[in-house]
């Protein structure tokens, strides 16, 4: 049966880059996505920019821009590195849509009518300096507990206390550095207990895992508590109808998104006679289509206890299953901004293919809440290991001996049995990506693929190839091989689309039907085998969040070989400027696009003490922040004044250590034997992380 399903993950915040978490949840939901399209289902991927809320607000201000250019700009950087991670969505969408704005609108009144929303006065803080109200992590203090100093108003870091914003010692606002006023201020609140046998039997009915029912267990235990779904002004989202000067808290607008972004999907594709039934298939029925939700553990109270509840009460369909992952490490740790382990998507997708990544996330991944560890060295020891080492290892050699042997297959297998262990394979490995228990689908596959090694070890064709006399039984073995490869490249096609794209054509098949592989490839012509997958390279990993040793000279002549143009790089002296701007060797375009050139916004510069030729900036690149010491401070001897500028930044640069620190990259001037060194700028409309062209 084809089943008729609709799968989201969580919508990113427009205000931030996309960081390893992210992607490790649109991976796992993109695998599960085209997994279910081979399987012949119709699989719709939803997903839309989160761009309502307090910290967008303020961030635009900080930058002098509107929300909604922030959020066009954040939304085409998530694009982007979404696309650079192969995740297929049907549809990216956004909260602050018309399309949102009316079904937010219309599950409000449908809710309001029935009876679950009600008012009641709070008191919260008020900043009169900024003049607004203050989230509770806007506000800072000491914690009432163990009195550590500078702790957010909701929870301590340090001794894991939870406690209202009023209880902070010394309380302050992040915004102004002033103590806040206590005011109050009428809010609507969606009225959960409504609603609590309803999810009782909900949640009981095998949608969750085991964790999460555990979680929800001790949330019942503690009492469902009414939600606060509204803010006052100033607020980036939607004006609630009757309340003016009250918005939709981001949170109860942010999953209507979902909708928003199938709706969206719907205008663009539906026929307009049938589009009504369409939405109620999706929306108003539990039977006839399934919808999932892929997120991550820290946010499915609002995901399995509110958002059913919201939809229930709306009329609406709740949720087939919320699928809920854990959190991601990195070796072993919490991702950190402090310790250079917080790795944006950008800062990965110049350094290495995504399909290693992908494939590595799929490694670990289970159907589980447990944390994820990305582990730089089994990252690496993995990848080249599995990938290059077993999988394309077994396309490589024996690609050369059909090639060889005239290009064609041979119309026989001459182990039937193999192929059919390897074929039966299906259903089992089927059943794991269902469940979302990718690392077991994958040492599965990997198993196959050690066995299609040792079939090819024994049978030695590389030997038998010295006698022309045996040819036949050569190209037999070499089609046995590549139909093994056929059948694990299957396997693998959801969680490496690219690679499965690349052996299609080498081929001559297709990998969109997940039961092709129960009958052999036989007799068919085959292309030139073409390098599927390289080495990763230990030292190029290690720069994801280590700060990488030295530039060796002979790397800092090989960057020097490479420059288009007189381009200063960190900490070049004048004369070294010169020397470069006239060495012009020639260079093949080839060797120009292994340059990964940006467009940078210089968020900070300062002068650098004990230097008179450096300048310390501060570049933002696509979310992703890098620091380059560059030899101009005599042509800019106010600094300041080039905060806001955009400059194009050679971004593959290996970072460099300086005396006075480590530059990240290169930014490009133009200069003369004495005139000076001048930056080169970036035309109005282009945005900082874009790729120069
Ligand atoms: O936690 C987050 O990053 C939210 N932006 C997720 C929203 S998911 C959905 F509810 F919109
Ligand atoms: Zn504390």
């Amino acid at each position: 049966m084809r089943r008729k399903i609709l799968v989201t993950n969580a919508l990113p915040y427009a205000n931030g880059a996309l960081h390893f978490g992210h992607i490790l949840e649109a991976v796992q939901t993109d695998i599960w996505v085209r997994f279910q399209r081979m399987r012949g289902h119709d699989c719709l991927y939803c997903c839309a920019e989160d761009a309502h809320g307090t910290p967008i607000m303020i961030r635009a201000q900080q930058e002098g821009i509107s929300p909604e250019a922030l959020i066009a700009r954040t939304a085409q950087e998530h694009r982007q590195d979404y696309d650079g991670f192969l995740i297929g969505f049907d549809e990216f969408h956004s909260t602050h849509s018309p399309e949102n704005r009316r079904l937010t609108e219309e599950l409000y009144v449908t809710l309001r009518d029935a009876g679950h929303l009600r008012r009641q006065v709070v008191r919260q803080a008020y900043d009169t300096q900024a003049g607004m109200f203050l989230p509770d992590r806007y506000i800072r203090g000491t914690c009432p507990r163990c009195r550590s100093a500078d702790q957010y108003g909701d929870s301590c870091e340090v001794c894991g206390a939870t406690y209202a914003p009023a209880d902070l010692i010394e309380p302050r606002s992040i915004l102004s550095d002033t103590r806040p006023q206590w005011c109050d201020s009428e809010h609507l609140f969606f009225r959960l207990g409504d609603f609590e046998s309803m999810l009782r039997v909900y949640v009981g009915g095998g949608s969750l895992s085991p964790g999460v029912r555990a979680k929800l267990d001790e949330w019942f235990q503690a009492g469902l508590k009414d939600w606060d779904i509204s803010r006052d002004a100033p607020y980036f989202g939607f004006e609630i109808p009757d309340a003016a000067g009250k918005y939709f808290y981001v949170w109860f607008d942010a999953p209507i998104g979902y909708i928003a972004s199938f709706e969206h999907w719907r205008a663009r594709h539906a026929g307009a006679a049938s589009s009504d039934d369409v939405f109620a298939d999706y929306w108003r029925s539990e039977q006839r289509s399934e919808l999932y939700h892929f997120i991550g553990k820290d946010i499915s109270y609002f995901h399995t206890l509110f958002w059913p509840a919201v939809l229930h009460g709306a009329g609406l369909r709740r949720p087939t299953a919320v699928f809920v992952h854990g959190f991601l490490t990195i070796n072993g740790q919490k991702m950190s901004k402090s310790r250079g382990t917080f790795i944006t998507a950008r800062r990965y997708l110049t350094r290495l293919p995504a399909e290693a990544l992908r494939y590595y996330f799929a490694a670990k991944l289970s159907g589980g809440i447990e944390d994820v560890d990305f582990s730089l060295d089994d990252f690496v020891a993995r990848t080249n290991s599995d990938l290059v080492g077993k999988l394309v290892n077994i396309a490589s050699r024996c690609a050369g001996f059909i090639e060889r042997g005239g290009g064609r297959l041979a119309e026989a297998l001459p182990e039937p049995a193999l192929y059919a262990r390897f074929a039966e394979a299906a259903e089992r490995i089927g059943a794991l990506y269902e469940a979302r228990e990718y690392a077991a689908a994958v040492r599965d596959i990997m198993e196959l693929a050690d066995a299609a090694n040792r079939y090819i070890d024994q049978c030695k064709p590389w030997a038998l190839a010295r006698d022309a006399a045996r040819a036949a039984e050569v190209t037999a073995i070499a089609t046995q091989g590549l139909n093994l490869f056929r059948v694990l490249m299957s396997y693998l096609a959801p969680v490496l689309p690219q690679m499965a794209q690349q052996s299609a054509a080498f081929l001559g098949t297709q990998f969109t039907d997940w039961s092709a592989v129960s009958r052999p490839l036989l007799g068919a012509r085959i292309a030139a085998y073409q390098p599927l997958a390289t080495r990763l390279d230990p030292a190029t990993v290690a720069t994801l969040v280590e700060t990488p040793a030295p530039a060796t000279t002979a790397a800092a002549a090989a960057g020097a070989a490479a420059r288009p143009t007189a381009a200063l790089e960190a900490g070049t002296t004048a004369a070294g400027t010169a020397a470069v701007s006239t060495a012009a060797a020639v260079i093949s375009i080839e060797q120009f696009a292994k340059l990964d050139l940006r467009v940078a916004r210089i968020e900070h510069a300062e002068r650098v003490a004990g230097s008179d030729k450096l300048l310390k900036l501060t570049l933002g690149v696509g979310g992703e922040q890098r620091t380059v010491f560059s030899g101009i401070r005599a042509s800019y001897p106010e600094p300041e004044r080039l905060i806001g500028r955009l400059v194009v930044l050679i971004a593959n640069l290996a970072p460099r250590k300086m005396r006075f620190g480590v530059s990240e990259g290169m930014v490009l001037c133009a200069s003369g034997e004495t005139d000076g060194v001048y930056l080169l700028s970036v035309d109005t409309g282009a945005t900082d992380g874009m790729r120069i062209t």
